[in-house]
Protein backbone atom coordinates (compact mmCIF):
# COMPACT_ATOMS: atom_id res chain seq x y z
CA UNK A 1 0.00 0.00 0.00
CA UNK A 2 1.05 3.71 -0.37
CA UNK A 3 0.26 6.84 1.66
CA UNK A 4 -2.42 7.44 -0.60
CA UNK A 5 -4.15 4.56 0.38
CA UNK A 6 -4.65 5.39 3.86
CA UNK A 7 -7.45 8.38 4.78
CA UNK A 8 -5.89 9.19 8.19
CA UNK A 9 -3.18 11.59 8.85
CA UNK A 10 0.87 9.42 8.21
CA UNK A 11 1.11 9.40 12.22
CA UNK A 12 -2.43 8.44 13.28
CA UNK A 13 -1.20 5.55 14.98
CA UNK A 14 1.89 6.93 16.76
CA UNK A 15 2.13 5.80 20.23
CA UNK A 16 0.02 2.85 19.59
CA UNK A 17 1.13 -0.83 20.56
CA UNK A 18 -1.18 -3.33 18.49
CA UNK A 19 -0.92 -7.46 17.98
CA UNK A 20 -2.26 -8.79 14.80
CA UNK A 21 -2.70 -12.51 14.94
CA UNK A 22 -2.31 -14.24 11.67
CA UNK A 23 -0.50 -11.20 10.96
CA UNK A 24 1.52 -12.70 8.81
CA UNK A 25 -0.09 -13.05 5.74
CA UNK A 26 -3.57 -11.80 4.14
CA UNK A 27 -5.45 -9.56 5.46
CA UNK A 28 -3.76 -9.44 9.24
CA UNK A 29 -0.77 -8.68 7.07
CA UNK A 30 -2.19 -5.71 5.45
CA UNK A 31 -3.95 -4.04 8.58
CA UNK A 32 -0.53 -4.69 10.38
CA UNK A 33 0.97 -2.83 7.09
CA UNK A 34 -1.94 0.14 7.39
CA UNK A 35 -1.47 0.52 11.14
CA UNK A 36 2.62 0.16 10.63
CA UNK A 37 2.29 3.31 8.06
CA UNK A 38 0.50 5.33 10.52
CA UNK A 39 3.15 5.03 13.20
CA UNK A 40 1.79 2.02 15.33
CA UNK A 41 4.21 -0.30 16.82
CA UNK A 42 2.73 -3.86 14.93
CA UNK A 43 3.33 -7.42 16.62
CA UNK A 44 2.36 -10.28 14.19
CA UNK A 45 1.95 -14.08 15.24
CA UNK A 46 1.27 -17.39 13.78
CA UNK A 47 2.56 -20.65 13.56
CA UNK A 48 4.90 -20.28 11.09
CA UNK A 49 8.37 -18.52 12.16
CA UNK A 50 9.81 -17.98 8.33
CA UNK A 51 6.20 -16.54 7.38
CA UNK A 52 6.12 -13.82 9.60
CA UNK A 53 9.97 -13.07 9.68
CA UNK A 54 9.44 -12.76 6.02
CA UNK A 55 6.71 -10.42 6.51
CA UNK A 56 7.68 -8.77 9.25
CA UNK A 57 11.10 -7.79 7.14
CA UNK A 58 9.11 -6.90 3.92
CA UNK A 59 6.80 -4.16 6.18
CA UNK A 60 9.81 -2.74 7.44
CA UNK A 61 11.79 -2.62 4.05
CA UNK A 62 8.92 -1.00 2.56
CA UNK A 63 7.87 1.74 5.53
CA UNK A 64 9.93 1.64 8.21
CA UNK A 65 9.38 1.34 11.93
CA UNK A 66 9.06 -1.80 13.89
CA UNK A 67 7.16 -5.08 13.38
CA UNK A 68 7.82 -7.64 15.65
CA UNK A 69 7.15 -10.88 14.81
CA UNK A 70 5.90 -13.81 17.30
CA UNK A 71 5.60 -17.68 16.54
CA UNK A 72 2.73 -18.62 18.24
CA UNK A 73 0.10 -21.30 18.47
CA UNK A 74 -3.18 -19.46 19.65
CA UNK A 75 -5.11 -22.98 20.08
CA UNK A 76 -2.46 -23.28 23.68
CA UNK A 77 -3.10 -21.15 26.17
CA UNK A 78 -0.10 -21.61 27.71
CA UNK A 79 1.81 -20.40 24.18
CA UNK A 80 -0.75 -17.06 23.90
CA UNK A 81 0.61 -16.47 27.79
CA UNK A 82 4.33 -16.53 26.62
CA UNK A 83 3.52 -14.60 23.37
CA UNK A 84 1.46 -11.54 25.43
CA UNK A 85 4.44 -11.40 27.80
CA UNK A 86 6.98 -10.84 25.30
CA UNK A 87 4.39 -8.21 23.86
CA UNK A 88 4.59 -6.01 27.41
CA UNK A 89 8.16 -7.17 27.70
CA UNK A 90 9.36 -5.68 24.41
CA UNK A 91 8.01 -1.66 25.02
CA UNK A 92 4.96 -2.12 27.64
CA UNK A 93 1.70 -2.38 27.59
CA UNK A 94 -0.45 -3.14 24.02
CA UNK A 95 -3.18 -0.73 22.97
CA UNK A 96 -5.04 -2.95 20.39
CA UNK A 97 -5.43 -6.62 19.40
CA UNK A 98 -6.98 -7.94 16.32
CA UNK A 99 -8.33 -11.22 15.98
CA UNK A 100 -7.52 -12.30 12.81
CA UNK A 101 -6.19 -16.46 12.82
CA UNK A 102 -8.31 -18.25 11.65
CA UNK A 103 -8.26 -21.87 10.07
CA UNK A 104 -11.36 -22.45 7.51
CA UNK A 105 -12.12 -25.22 4.71
CA UNK A 106 -15.26 -25.97 2.52
CA UNK A 107 -16.76 -29.84 3.23
CA UNK A 108 -20.34 -31.35 3.95
CA UNK A 109 -20.83 -31.54 7.30
CA UNK A 110 -21.59 -34.68 7.53
CA UNK A 111 -18.06 -35.24 5.73
CA UNK A 112 -16.28 -33.54 9.23
CA UNK A 113 -14.38 -35.96 11.14
CA UNK A 114 -14.16 -34.42 15.11
CA UNK A 115 -10.94 -33.46 14.36
CA UNK A 116 -11.54 -31.50 10.90
CA UNK A 117 -14.31 -29.80 13.18
CA UNK A 118 -12.00 -29.20 16.23
CA UNK A 119 -8.99 -27.83 14.02
CA UNK A 120 -11.10 -25.17 12.50
CA UNK A 121 -12.97 -24.12 16.48
CA UNK A 122 -9.71 -24.69 18.56
CA UNK A 123 -8.49 -21.63 16.20
CA UNK A 124 -11.31 -19.28 16.32
CA UNK A 125 -13.51 -19.94 19.01
CA UNK A 126 -11.00 -20.75 21.49
CA UNK A 127 -8.21 -19.45 20.51
CA UNK A 128 -9.73 -15.35 19.83
CA UNK A 129 -11.25 -15.88 23.33
CA UNK A 130 -8.19 -17.04 25.00
CA UNK A 131 -5.99 -14.34 23.48
CA UNK A 132 -8.90 -11.54 24.28
CA UNK A 133 -8.79 -12.89 27.65
CA UNK A 134 -4.92 -12.86 28.00
CA UNK A 135 -4.89 -9.27 26.95
CA UNK A 136 -7.81 -7.64 28.73
CA UNK A 137 -6.69 -9.30 32.07
CA UNK A 138 -3.12 -7.39 31.67
CA UNK A 139 -5.56 -4.08 30.82
CA UNK A 140 -7.50 -5.20 33.80
CA UNK A 141 -4.73 -5.32 36.35
CA UNK A 142 -2.91 -2.59 35.04
CA UNK A 143 -6.16 0.24 34.30
CA UNK A 144 -5.02 0.59 31.04
CA UNK A 145 -7.50 1.11 28.76
CA UNK A 146 -7.91 -1.36 25.44
CA UNK A 147 -9.34 -1.83 22.06
CA UNK A 148 -10.08 -4.81 20.38
CA UNK A 149 -11.23 -5.65 16.61
CA UNK A 150 -11.95 -9.26 15.91
CA UNK A 151 -12.62 -10.43 12.10
CA UNK A 152 -15.25 -12.37 11.58
CA UNK A 153 -17.41 -13.56 8.29
CA UNK A 154 -21.11 -12.10 7.31
CA UNK A 155 -22.01 -15.55 7.72
CA UNK A 156 -22.51 -14.80 11.25
CA UNK A 157 -25.83 -13.07 10.02
CA UNK A 158 -27.12 -15.65 7.57
CA UNK A 159 -25.33 -18.96 8.37
CA UNK A 160 -22.37 -20.45 6.46
CA UNK A 161 -23.15 -23.65 4.80
CA UNK A 162 -20.59 -26.15 4.16
CA UNK A 163 -18.73 -23.98 6.67
CA UNK A 164 -20.85 -24.99 9.75
CA UNK A 165 -17.45 -25.44 12.24
CA UNK A 166 -16.26 -21.43 10.80
CA UNK A 167 -19.67 -20.01 10.72
CA UNK A 168 -20.81 -20.84 14.74
CA UNK A 169 -17.05 -20.21 15.70
CA UNK A 170 -17.31 -16.60 14.79
CA UNK A 171 -21.09 -16.05 15.41
CA UNK A 172 -19.84 -16.51 19.27
CA UNK A 173 -17.05 -14.25 18.60
CA UNK A 174 -19.50 -12.27 17.55
CA UNK A 175 -21.50 -12.89 21.13
CA UNK A 176 -18.06 -12.35 22.88
CA UNK A 177 -17.66 -9.22 21.24
CA UNK A 178 -21.35 -7.86 22.39
CA UNK A 179 -21.01 -9.28 25.85
CA UNK A 180 -17.69 -8.06 26.47
CA UNK A 181 -18.10 -4.76 25.21
CA UNK A 182 -20.63 -4.59 27.97
CA UNK A 183 -19.00 -6.11 30.87
CA UNK A 184 -15.52 -3.81 30.15
CA UNK A 185 -16.83 -0.81 28.87
CA UNK A 186 -16.34 0.45 32.57
CA UNK A 187 -12.53 -0.80 32.77
CA UNK A 188 -12.18 1.32 29.64
CA UNK A 189 -11.82 -2.21 27.10
CA UNK A 190 -13.93 -1.91 24.03
CA UNK A 191 -14.78 -4.80 21.37
CA UNK A 192 -15.67 -4.13 18.07
CA UNK A 193 -15.70 -6.81 14.75
CA UNK A 194 -15.45 -6.41 11.20
CA UNK A 195 -17.38 -8.87 8.68
CA UNK A 196 -15.86 -8.89 5.22
CA UNK A 197 -17.43 -10.03 2.72
CA UNK A 198 -14.31 -11.47 0.11
CA UNK A 199 -10.85 -10.31 -0.27
CA UNK A 200 -9.46 -13.05 -2.09
CA UNK A 201 -6.38 -14.17 -0.16
CA UNK A 202 -3.97 -17.48 -0.78
CA UNK A 203 -4.94 -18.90 2.12
CA UNK A 204 -8.68 -18.42 2.40
CA UNK A 205 -9.04 -18.52 -1.76
CA UNK A 206 -6.82 -22.20 -1.57
CA UNK A 207 -9.75 -23.92 1.41
CA UNK A 208 -13.10 -22.02 0.39
CA UNK A 209 -13.13 -21.63 -3.50
CA UNK A 210 -10.33 -24.29 -4.64
CA UNK A 211 -10.42 -23.47 -8.74
CA UNK A 212 -12.28 -20.63 -8.11
CA UNK A 213 -15.48 -23.19 -8.69
CA UNK A 214 -17.48 -20.83 -6.41
CA UNK A 215 -17.07 -17.70 -8.62
CA UNK A 216 -16.94 -15.94 -5.43
CA UNK A 217 -14.34 -13.49 -6.81
CA UNK A 218 -11.62 -13.36 -9.06
CA UNK A 219 -8.33 -12.21 -8.11
CA UNK A 220 -6.85 -11.44 -11.15
CA UNK A 221 -9.37 -8.66 -12.44
CA UNK A 222 -11.33 -8.03 -8.94
CA UNK A 223 -14.40 -9.09 -10.81
CA UNK A 224 -17.55 -10.81 -7.99
CA UNK A 225 -20.81 -10.47 -10.65
CA UNK A 226 -22.99 -11.92 -7.65
CA UNK A 227 -21.35 -8.82 -5.48
CA UNK A 228 -24.27 -5.92 -6.03
CA UNK A 229 -21.06 -3.60 -6.04
CA UNK A 230 -19.61 -6.03 -9.12
CA UNK A 231 -16.26 -6.44 -7.20
CA UNK A 232 -14.58 -8.13 -4.10
CA UNK A 233 -12.74 -6.01 -1.58
CA UNK A 234 -9.80 -3.67 -1.78
CA UNK A 235 -7.52 -4.06 1.02
CA UNK A 236 -7.05 -0.36 1.49
CA UNK A 237 -10.47 -0.38 2.31
CA UNK A 238 -10.34 -3.12 5.12
CA UNK A 239 -7.07 -2.10 7.05
CA UNK A 240 -8.72 2.10 6.94
CA UNK A 241 -11.77 0.42 8.57
CA UNK A 242 -9.51 -1.45 10.76
CA UNK A 243 -7.48 1.76 11.97
CA UNK A 244 -10.85 3.76 12.38
CA UNK A 245 -12.01 0.86 15.58
CA UNK A 246 -8.35 0.74 16.55
CA UNK A 247 -8.11 4.40 16.55
CA UNK A 248 -8.54 6.34 20.42
CA UNK A 249 -10.99 8.95 18.53
CA UNK A 250 -13.43 5.87 17.78
CA UNK A 251 -13.29 4.92 21.43
CA UNK A 252 -17.90 5.67 21.58
CA UNK A 253 -17.94 3.22 18.94
CA UNK A 254 -18.10 -0.21 21.02
CA UNK A 255 -20.01 -3.43 20.92
CA UNK A 256 -20.48 -3.49 16.79
CA UNK A 257 -20.03 -5.13 14.22
CA UNK A 258 -19.55 -3.37 10.86
CA UNK A 259 -19.79 -5.33 7.65
CA UNK A 260 -17.32 -4.62 4.40
CA UNK A 261 -18.78 -6.00 1.66
CA UNK A 262 -20.26 -4.15 -0.85
CA UNK A 263 -23.74 -4.96 0.46
CA UNK A 264 -23.46 -8.41 -0.26
CA UNK A 265 -25.43 -10.35 2.59
CA UNK A 266 -28.08 -8.40 2.61
CA UNK A 267 -28.27 -8.72 -1.39
CA UNK A 268 -29.56 -12.07 -0.12
CA UNK A 269 -32.51 -11.08 1.42
CA UNK A 270 -35.39 -10.13 -0.04
CA UNK A 271 -35.81 -12.08 -2.62
CA UNK A 272 -34.95 -9.76 -5.66
CA UNK A 273 -31.59 -8.79 -5.59
CA UNK A 274 -31.27 -10.57 -9.33
CA UNK A 275 -33.28 -7.60 -10.51
CA UNK A 276 -30.39 -5.18 -10.03
CA UNK A 277 -29.24 -6.85 -13.34
CA UNK A 278 -32.51 -6.57 -15.47
CA UNK A 279 -31.98 -4.34 -18.65
CA UNK A 280 -33.72 -0.96 -19.15
CA UNK A 281 -36.26 -3.24 -21.50
CA UNK A 282 -36.65 -5.58 -18.91
CA UNK A 283 -37.69 -3.13 -16.20
CA UNK A 284 -40.14 -1.67 -19.33
CA UNK A 285 -41.54 -5.06 -20.28
CA UNK A 286 -42.21 -6.13 -16.42
CA UNK A 287 -44.00 -2.28 -16.00
CA UNK A 288 -46.81 -3.15 -18.90
CA UNK A 289 -46.97 -6.82 -17.31
CA UNK A 290 -47.87 -5.52 -14.14
CA UNK A 291 -50.27 -2.61 -15.49
CA UNK A 292 -52.38 -5.26 -17.69
CA UNK A 293 -52.70 -6.99 -14.53
CA UNK A 294 -53.67 -4.34 -12.37
CA UNK A 295 -56.19 -3.13 -15.09
CA UNK A 296 -57.61 -6.29 -15.24
CA UNK A 297 -58.28 -6.54 -11.86
CA UNK A 298 -60.09 -2.89 -11.95
CA UNK A 299 -62.24 -3.63 -14.60
CA UNK A 300 -63.37 -6.53 -11.99
CA UNK A 301 -63.99 -3.85 -9.13
CA UNK A 302 -67.95 -3.45 -8.41
CA UNK A 303 -67.06 -1.35 -5.85
C1 LIG B 1 -12.56 -32.31 5.45
C2 LIG B 1 -10.54 -31.78 6.44
C3 LIG B 1 -10.18 -30.93 5.36
C4 LIG B 1 -11.13 -30.82 4.28
C5 LIG B 1 -8.59 -30.87 6.81
N1 LIG B 1 -9.51 -31.71 7.30
N2 LIG B 1 -8.98 -30.39 5.62
N3 LIG B 1 -11.70 -32.46 6.49
N4 LIG B 1 -12.30 -31.52 4.37
N5 LIG B 1 -10.90 -30.05 3.24
C6 LIG B 1 -9.44 -32.47 8.55
C7 LIG B 1 -8.30 -33.49 8.49
O1 LIG B 1 -8.68 -34.65 7.76
C8 LIG B 1 -8.07 -33.80 9.96
O2 LIG B 1 -9.03 -34.66 10.50
C9 LIG B 1 -8.34 -32.44 10.61
O3 LIG B 1 -9.10 -31.67 9.67
C10 LIG B 1 -7.06 -31.69 10.92
O4 LIG B 1 -6.31 -31.56 9.73
P1 LIG B 1 -4.80 -31.04 9.74
O5 LIG B 1 -4.38 -30.82 8.33
O6 LIG B 1 -3.98 -31.93 10.62
O7 LIG B 1 -5.03 -29.66 10.52
P2 LIG B 1 -4.05 -28.50 10.91
O8 LIG B 1 -2.64 -28.78 10.45
O9 LIG B 1 -4.32 -28.22 12.33
O10 LIG B 1 -4.53 -27.29 9.99
C11 LIG B 1 -5.70 -26.57 10.28
C12 LIG B 1 -6.53 -26.28 9.03
C13 LIG B 1 -5.64 -25.67 7.90
C14 LIG B 1 -7.67 -25.39 9.45
C15 LIG B 1 -7.08 -27.63 8.52
O11 LIG B 1 -6.46 -25.44 6.77
C16 LIG B 1 -4.98 -24.40 8.32
O12 LIG B 1 -3.91 -24.42 8.92
N6 LIG B 1 -5.58 -23.23 8.01
C17 LIG B 1 -5.03 -21.89 8.36
C18 LIG B 1 -5.30 -20.88 7.29
C19 LIG B 1 -6.72 -20.78 6.78
O13 LIG B 1 -7.51 -21.76 6.92
N7 LIG B 1 -7.08 -19.65 6.18
C20 LIG B 1 -8.41 -19.44 5.64
C21 LIG B 1 -9.14 -18.49 6.46
S1 LIG B 1 -10.50 -17.90 5.51
P3 LIG B 1 -8.78 -36.28 10.65
O14 LIG B 1 -9.96 -36.77 11.40
O15 LIG B 1 -8.72 -36.80 9.24
O16 LIG B 1 -7.47 -36.48 11.38
C22 LIG B 1 -11.88 -17.75 6.46
C23 LIG B 1 -13.18 -17.17 5.97
C24 LIG B 1 -13.20 -16.52 4.65
O17 LIG B 1 -11.86 -18.06 7.57
C25 LIG B 1 -14.55 -16.07 4.21
C26 LIG B 1 -14.57 -15.79 2.70
C27 LIG B 1 -15.82 -15.15 2.21
P1 LIG C 1 -5.00 -16.41 5.78
O1 LIG C 1 -3.99 -15.61 5.02
O2 LIG C 1 -4.96 -17.88 5.65
O3 LIG C 1 -4.89 -15.97 7.31
C1 LIG C 1 -5.02 -16.82 8.39
C2 LIG C 1 -3.87 -16.54 9.34
O4 LIG C 1 -4.14 -17.15 10.61
C3 LIG C 1 -2.54 -17.07 8.84
O5 LIG C 1 -1.56 -16.06 8.93
C4 LIG C 1 -2.22 -18.21 9.79
O6 LIG C 1 -0.81 -18.33 10.00
C5 LIG C 1 -2.94 -17.75 11.05
N1 LIG C 1 -3.26 -18.88 11.93
C6 LIG C 1 -4.00 -19.97 11.61
N2 LIG C 1 -4.04 -20.81 12.65
C7 LIG C 1 -3.33 -20.24 13.65
C8 LIG C 1 -2.99 -20.63 14.97
N3 LIG C 1 -3.42 -21.79 15.47
N4 LIG C 1 -2.24 -19.80 15.72
C9 LIG C 1 -1.81 -18.62 15.22
N5 LIG C 1 -2.08 -18.19 13.98
C10 LIG C 1 -2.82 -19.00 13.20
O7 LIG C 1 -6.48 -15.97 5.38
P2 LIG C 1 -7.17 -14.52 5.29
O8 LIG C 1 -8.09 -14.59 4.13
O9 LIG C 1 -6.18 -13.44 5.37
O10 LIG C 1 -8.07 -14.53 6.59
C11 LIG C 1 -7.82 -13.65 7.68
C12 LIG C 1 -9.07 -13.47 8.50
O11 LIG C 1 -10.08 -12.84 7.72
C13 LIG C 1 -9.69 -14.74 9.05
O12 LIG C 1 -10.21 -14.50 10.33
C14 LIG C 1 -10.81 -15.01 8.09
O13 LIG C 1 -11.83 -15.79 8.66
C15 LIG C 1 -11.27 -13.59 7.83
N6 LIG C 1 -12.04 -13.39 6.60
C16 LIG C 1 -11.43 -13.48 5.39
C17 LIG C 1 -12.17 -13.23 4.25
C18 LIG C 1 -11.56 -13.25 2.89
O14 LIG C 1 -12.28 -13.07 1.92
N7 LIG C 1 -10.25 -13.44 2.76
C19 LIG C 1 -13.52 -12.94 4.36
C20 LIG C 1 -14.12 -12.88 5.62
C21 LIG C 1 -13.35 -13.10 6.73
P3 LIG C 1 -0.12 -19.76 10.26
O15 LIG C 1 -0.70 -20.72 9.28
O16 LIG C 1 1.34 -19.47 10.07
O17 LIG C 1 -0.42 -20.14 11.66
Amino acid sequence: MTPDDMMFKPDAMKGQRILVTGGGTGLGKVMAEGLLMLGAEVYICGRRGGVLEEAAKDLMDAHGGKVVPVACDIRVPEAIHEMVDKCWADGGALTGLINNAAGNFISRTEDLSPRGFDAITNIVFRGSFFVSQEVGKRWIAEKKKGSVVSILTTWIWHGGPFTVPSAMSKAGLNVMTQSLAVEWAPKGIRFNAIAPGPFPTEGAWARLNPGNRRGLGDTADESSPSNPMGRVGRMPELANLAVYLLHPLSEYVNGQTIAIDGGAWLAGGGGFSALRDWTDEQWEQARSQIRGANEKDRAQRTV
